[in-house]
This record gives structure tokens, C-alpha cells and sequence, in this order.
């Protein structure tokens, strides 16, 4: 969806430094924070298998997804690497499946007096 309207989704001094938080906007679940003095929002949903992106961290400039470790750049929405995870007993390691994943979907976003606001 495209209506090309900003909505407000908090107050700036909600949204601290190195800080996430996911607000629903219309039916989407959009996560947005603020990254080294940055904003950012994406779609919380991992491009991987779909988990919540709201509960994994930060390493640099990526977001890192908590459930296989897939990690996206929030401002380019770039897939950037993937740690090793395991399964069961065994370590899986990097190979070129990984790269086949999408990269984040990202939106819009901007400040203006004391507001965040997100355009899908
Ligand atoms: S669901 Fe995010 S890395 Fe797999």
C-alpha cells in the first residue's frame, strides 16, 4: 500500500538513541528506530522465514534477526551476512542459499517538530 501520507507514530523523545519499537501502521507491523542518531523503519517481519525483527539487536548498522542470525542493514535494507546457527547438533554454516533471501522492506521516515512519522 502507497497513500503517500507521513503518519505519526511517536514523539521524538520517545525513540532513543540505538533504541526500537514496532507500532502498528494501518494492518502493517512497522519497526522504528533510531541507529546511531538515525532513524530508520522497516517491515518487522524478517524477509528470511518471517520472524519479528523487534527482538533481535544490533551489530553496526544491521539489524540482526534473533531466530537464524540473518543480518540487514536498516538503512539500505541490505542483506548482509548470516552467522552460523545451529540445529539441532549440528553448525550451519554460511552457503550461497542464504543470499537467496529478500532484502528488509523499508519505509520512509522522518521527524518534524518533535514527531516521528512513517510513510508506507
Ligand atoms: S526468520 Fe529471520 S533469519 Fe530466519
Amino acid at each position: 500500500m502507497n497513500d503517500g501520507y507521513y503518519r505519526p507514530v511517536c514523539r521524538s523523545d520517545e525513540l532513543k538513541d540505538d533504541s526500537m519499537r514496532v507500532f502498528r501502521v494501518d494492518s502493517t507491523d512497522v519497526l522504528v528506530g533510531r541507529r546511531n542518531g538515525k532513524l530508520f523503519a522497516c517491515n518487522n517481519s524478517c524477509p528470511h522465514r518471517g520472524a519479528s525483527l523487534s527482538k533481535g539487536e544490533f551489530k553496526d548498522d544491521n539489524i540482526v534477526c534473533y531466530m537464524h542470525g540473518y543480518e540487514y542493514n536498516v538503512f539500505t535494507g541490505k542483506l548482509e551476512n548470516m552467522k552460523s546457527w545451529k540445529k539441532e547438533e549440528t553448525w550451519v554454516e554460511q552457503n550461497p542459499e542464504w543470499r537467496k533471501s529478500g532484502d528488509l522492506v523499508l519505509y520512509e521516515i522522518k521527524e518534524h517538530g518533535g514527531t516521528v512519522y512513517v510513510r508506507l
